[in-house]
Order: structure tokens, then C-alpha cells, then sequence
């Protein structure tokens, strides 16, 4: 459950570019709630890639190891904006 509910906050923020943890209603970790930096291709990728490197003391515990499925997922999220 938790995992779906990050997963809506990511198409969410890829969806508005909205800032990194600021999803109304989410329980962040205090790290990504006081992260300020908009999502954008790049920051989903490292994201996606090592959560904990982008933003130390984070809580997403996933990581996609295989660069050519993270282009593909964030080609994916890029597809959503308005
Ligand atoms: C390809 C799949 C996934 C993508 C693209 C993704 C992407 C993201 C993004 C962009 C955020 C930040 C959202 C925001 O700033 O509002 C986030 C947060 C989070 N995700 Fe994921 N996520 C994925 C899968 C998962 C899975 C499978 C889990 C759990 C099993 C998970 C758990 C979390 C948690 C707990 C957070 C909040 C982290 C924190 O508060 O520090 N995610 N995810």
C-alpha cells in the first residue's frame, strides 16, 4: 500500500512539476519534504537509479539497476505532463 501511494506521489510529480516532496497528504521522509528542487528527466533518473545519493536520509527503498529500463521509465513519467 505504501508502495502505491509513492508511486501515485511520483506520477504526480512528474505530471505537474512539482517540487520534490511536496505532494499534499504524503508522509515524506523530513530529507525529501525539505529536498527544494523540482523533478525534472535528470533528478528522476538519479532518483530512480540510488534514491539515498540524490537525497541522503530519504525513505524509497527501490532502486531500478538497469539504466536502459530507468530511461524507459522516465521516458514513460515525460509522457504524462500537460
Ligand atoms: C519505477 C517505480 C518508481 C518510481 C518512478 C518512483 C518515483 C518516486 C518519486 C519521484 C518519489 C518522490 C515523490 C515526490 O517528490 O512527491 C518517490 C517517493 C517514494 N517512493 Fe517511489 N518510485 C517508484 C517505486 C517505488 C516503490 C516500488 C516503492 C516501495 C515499495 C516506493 C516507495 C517510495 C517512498 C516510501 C517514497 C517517499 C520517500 C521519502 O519520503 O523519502 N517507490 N518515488
Amino acid at each position: 500500500m505504501r508502495g502505491a501511494i509513492a508511486a501515485l506521489a511520483a506520477l504526480l510529480a512528474a505530471n505537474t512539476a512539482h517540487a520534490a516532496g511536496s505532494v499534499s497528504g504524503f508522509d515524506y521522509s523530513p530529507a525529501l519534504a525539505k529536498a527544494g528542487f523540482v523533478w525534472d528527466a535528470r533528478s528522476l533518473e538519479r532518483w530512480i537509479a540510488d534514491p539515498e545519493s540524490l537525497v541522503p536520509g530519504q525513505r524509497m527503498g527501490f532502486r531500478v539497476d538497469d539504466a536502459s529500463e530507468r530511461a524507459d521509465i522516465v521516458a514513460f513519467l515525460l509522457t504524462l505532463k500537460p
